[in-house]
């Protein structure tokens, strides 16, 4: 959601601000805009609605803004529609319509999140003669820090702790100060934000791929502090307006696992990153001295009650962790969607563990309901793909997925590595319980291994997918449709499906079908049977074949040796044998691969589908 940039060296801004955009585009926005200084001189502003592109001719490539210290934004619209004028930047004076052109305004500023009580200071600034020209909530803030600057004729650190403490909500905001000239000021809650220093230059970005090109150092901002940020350094405050000192991180992504590097797109590039994400997230956890995850035995071996809380795929990656680890370790699992566990009233066991599991570890949802989790007193264990992510820094305990940046915004290869690093957590707990040997251990261990060889194998078949695509690609509806474990591969299946083709898909417990969703199957109606379970194999069967006299076509998706799938399905596909756990790291990516194709097939946007975001940092 959403993408902020900013740049102050010795360089002209604007290129490198639009180049970092184009990294973000992927985080999802419907319009893009530019504000670029060039000394002592005024901010020139320039905004386009839509794709970035527009913005790109609109500058010439950003040519024909002159300056080295500059801000930039993509915009997923949330207050007011997407357009020209809600575009960020937004400054503090008035706007002229296009909303572009060189700003008198004293503050000209961009914003990620959500200012809840927007209205409220709205109201507040309007009796002190405000206008407003735009229907954003950023324009609000943007001009409360200009209220407070011009009020008490403070300087921009205290303009800014006081708006810090006067808003509500969420924000990532970077500000220029027309009184102070190669200098950006940013300010972060609850929502992303970095800032990177290489060769005497400052780059700040809200997500890693846009500034991967020029320094792997960052710096995080923490939650409620701010910043200065000049060409080649950066100096923390907090809220009273103190020092703060803070050291770099150093990310190990590269710069080119963000890029395409040849395939037509980043799902697909994704896709076939798997083996190497789910071998090196396994590779960090299972080492010479023991399985790196940091929960003391002592703590596991008590725990009484899991709760696993997450958004979108990576809650489908806890509902398939709910049957292996009651399965091995015999804990009670609860799988919560992390927008609904934040306003429960749960009661939590003392004795439990709360296990949020995000890529971007920057979901609001998500975040929102660790917070819950920590004020109940129960400890709490990120899963979490990004390091140094809100979530990874404020849970208990973090353990870190290796899939790289993932930049599609339909996820794939960080659901995979996500998928393993609970089966790896399950075979801990099942140790620290008892419930399993060390011999038990090694052989689950080794299965867990030949999952990236396996996944190679089922890639170089893919081609009978894309066929199956292209015949299939003009469906209105399909159902996917599992018992037990592959239940939840079925969940995922169907969300890759609906997310980059427009399908309309659900996902059903095979058991529950019949109780109403079949009437909806008609002549030639899609049904997608997952069949990897043996003690569930012939339960799943007899569901697709009542399918099947009303007409669907049906699809079965089991693994090698299950040939019988033929008899009932009408086109069957394998994948290789492996413990029974952990075969839906195997049965989703022909799942995945008919998404992919399926969108393809249709000509659509796959890896920035409509109206989605990779990271929803807004509730
Ligand atoms: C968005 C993405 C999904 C993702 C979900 C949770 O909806 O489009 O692919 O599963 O957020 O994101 P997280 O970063 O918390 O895993």
């Amino acid at each position: 959601m959403c993408g902020i940039v900013g740049f102050v060296g010795h360089r002209q801004a604007a290129p490198i601000l639009l180049e970092g955009l184009s990294k973000l585009e992927y985080r999802g926005y419907d319009s893009a805009g530019l504000a670029v200084r060039d000394g002592e001189k005024n901010a020139e502003v320039v905004k386009a609605k839509g794709r970035l592109s527009f913005l790109y001719d609109k500058t010439d490539g950003g040519k024909a803004l002159v300056g080295s210290c500059g801000i930039g934004h993509t915009r997923w619209a949330t207050h007011g529609e997407p357009s020209v004028t809600n575009a960020h930047p937004h400054v503090s004076g008035n706007c002229r319509a296009s909303g572009s052109g060189e700003v008198e305004s004293e503050v000209v500023g961009v914003h990620n999140g959500i200012i809840e009580n927007y209205q409220e200071l709205k109201d507040k600034l309007l009796k002190h003669g405000y206008r407003f020209y735009s229907q954003t909530d950023t324009e609000v803030v943007i001009k409360l820090v200009d209220y407070y600057y011009k009020k008490y004729r403070i300087g921009p650190i205290d303009a800014i702790a006081k708006t810090m403490v006067r808003v509500r909500g969420s924000y990532a905001l970077e500000l220029m100060f027309k009184d102070h000239p190669g200098e950006i000021w940013v300010a972060r809650k609850d929502s992303p934000m970095i800032i990177g220093i290489n060769d005497g230059e400052s780059y700040i970005a809200s997500d890693v791929p846009a500034i991967l090109k020029y320094t792997r150092d960052v710096y995080y901002i923490g939650n409620l502090e701010f910043a200065k940020v000049v060409p080649g350094a950066v100096t923390f405050y907090n809220l009273d307006g103190d020092e703060v000192k803070k050291d770099t991180t150093h990310i190990e992504w590269d710069a080119e696992s963000a890029e395409k590097a040849g395939y037509e797109h980043f799902m697909i590039k994704e896709i076939h990153e798997q083996p190497k994400a789910v071998k090196d997230t396994l590779s960090s956890i299972f080492q010479e001295d023991g399985i790196k995850i940091s929960l003391p035995s002592s703590f596991l071996s008590s725990l009484s009650q899991i709760y696993i809380v997450a958004c979108g795929s990576a809650w489908h990656v806890g509902l398939k962790a709910q049957y292996t680890i009651e399965d091995l370790c015999g804990v009670n699992v609860r799988v919560e969607m992390a927008s609904e566990f934040r306003y429960r009233n749960l009661p939590l066991a003392k004795d439990s563990l709360v296990i949020i599991i995000s890529q971007s570890g920057e979901t609001a949802d998500s975040l929102a309901a660790l917070r819950k989790a920590k004020e109940k007193g129960v400890r709490t264990l990120a899963v979490v793909n990004v390091v140094g992510s809100s979530i990874a820094r404020e849970a208990d305990d973090t353990l870190y997925t290796l899939a790289g940046p993932e930049i599609s915004v339909a996820t794939t290869k960080a659901y995979s590595a996500q998928l393993v690093a609970l089966d790896s957590f399950a075979i801990k707990l099942a140790l620290a319980k008892g419930t399993i040997t060390e011999e038990k251990a090694k052989e689950l261990i080794d299965e867990l291994f030949s999952i990236p060889a396996k996944i190679e194998r089922i890639l170089e078949d893919k081609g009978r997918i894309q066929w199956f695509a292209s015949k299939f690609s003009n469906i209105h509806d399909a159902f996917f449709v599992g018992r037990g474990l592959d239940y939840a591969i079925a969940m995922e299946g169907s969300l890759k499906l609906k997310e980059v083709s427009y399908i309309h898909s659900e996902a059903y417990a095979a058991g529950e079908l019949k109780h109403g969703t079949i009437s909806l199957i008609d002549q030639g109606t899609l049904v997608i049977g997952i069949l990897t379970q043996d003690d569930l194999y012939e339960k799943t069967i007899s569901n697709l074949v009542e399918c099947k006299s009303r007409g669907a076509y049906i699809m079965g998706l089991t693994s090698c040796g299950k040939y019988s799938t033929e008899d009932s399905a009408d086109f069957s596909v394998y994948v290789p044998r492996i413990d029974q756990h952990f075969i839906g790291s195997l049965a989703v990516v022909p799942l995945q691969l008919l998404g992919y194709y399926m969108s393809v097939s249709r000509g659509l946007d796959v890896d920035k589908p409509r109206n989605l975001a990779k990271s929803v940092t807004v509730e």
